[in-house]
């Protein structure tokens, strides 16, 4: 059934009410309808939606598994007491609601896993729904967790190639019995883009390296503390060692895919993950849960700061640790 469209408003943000960073209507910004990050074409007027004809720009960040929040239930914290004495809520510009939908049963554990094949799945229905909803000039990050190699952990990486366990930037699927080779190359702008927004988040490392991406964690990454290992320890240093010389600066499991994919169906992709410990160092990740959760938050800080920019938020420099509340 269709229903009637309510009149877009842009209500009022309560002061940290939203998180500093990643909110892409803070206060003091224009009016912006709430559903579109892009500011109004100008001369149109305060509120309006996003005419179809007006070219839409996305901005898709991607997450790779994070730790729960910090707060003891876990719950988002939505801070109007009016919805509490709602019989229904209609999530208009979505077409979901609370009484039309299960909202729980459909979104209340979406699990996303690791690697190639999940990335791959997630990527082939994102797109096609970007398509279908008529989205332009998409740009999507994968934001992540990495190993390093040679650098300090923490560190935040921009991918400026994606390579596969071979240090060769492709992507190597079968297909009808066949090996298909897809080239990996992301956007060389969006990297320099990027570079250029972390002197806004200057408390931790970011570095532009090749990122290599390989089909499993252990064996597959050069670990010794795999279930099965077929090496040695100087097997292992010999290989990460000859990694790091090919540009390697560090390791997951999805960049060569994602940049596969993205590349082909024309979307400007890059890759931001941190890393979780240095690799020529040691196999186990020992930081504490306090620190890996700080760290998980550097590659979304840094994209915050990508976004703002982008969006000409970015007056300040937004140096800003996100808040704990
Ligand atoms: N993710 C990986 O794929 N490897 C690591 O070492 C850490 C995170």
């Amino acid at each position: 059934m269709e229903r009637g469209r309510p009149p877009v408003r842009q209500q009022g943000l309560t002061e940290g009410s939203c998180h500093p960073e990643l909110c892409l209507s803070p206060a003091p910004a224009p009016a912006v309808p709430p559903f579109c990050p892009v500011p109004p074409a100008p001369g149109a007027a305060p509120g309006a939606a996003c005419a179809p004809a007006v070219p839409c720009r996305c901005l898709l960040a991607l997450l790779t598994p994070f730790t729960s929040s910090p707060r003891s239930s876990g719950l988002v914290h939505i801070k109007n007491p009016h919805l509490e004495t709602m019989d229904e809520d209609v999530l208009y510009h979505l077409d979901l609601g609370t009484k039309t939908h299960n909202l729980p049963a459909m979104f209340g554990d979406i699990k996303h896993g690791m690697g190639i094949p999940s990335v791959s799945i997630m990527l082939h229905e994102l797109i096609k729904l970007l398509h279908h909803a008529k989205c332009r000039d998409v740009t999507i990050i994968r934001i992540g967790t990495s190993g390093g190699l040679g650098v300090e952990a923490g560190s935040v990486v921009i991918t400026d190639r994606a390579v596969d366990a071979c240090f060769q930037p492709r992507f190597e699927q079968v297909v009808l019995g066949d090996v298909v080779v897809r080239g990996t190359d992301l956007d060389g702008g969006l990297v320099e883009e990027l570079l250029a927004c972390s002197k806004a988040v200057p408390d931790f490392p970011t570095l532009v390296g090749h990122t290599m991406c390989t089909y499993d964690f252990y064996e597959g990454q050069g670990r010794l503390d795999g279930a099965l290992c077929s090496f040695s320890n100087e097997k292992k240093l010999e290989y990460l060692k000859r990694a790091h010389d090919a540009g390697v600066r560090n390791i997951e499991m999805e960049s060569t895919a994602f940049a596969a994919l993205c590349g082909l169906c024309g979307l400007r992709a890059a890759v931001v993950c941190v890393t979780l410990l240095d690799r020529l160092e040691g196999d186990q990740i020992r930081a504490s849960h306090e620190v890996l959760h700080e760290y998980q938050q550097r590659p979304q800080r840094l994209v915050a700061a990508f976004i703002r920019r982008r969006l000409g938020l970015c007056a300040a420099t937004g140096n800003t640790q996100p808040s704990s509340d």
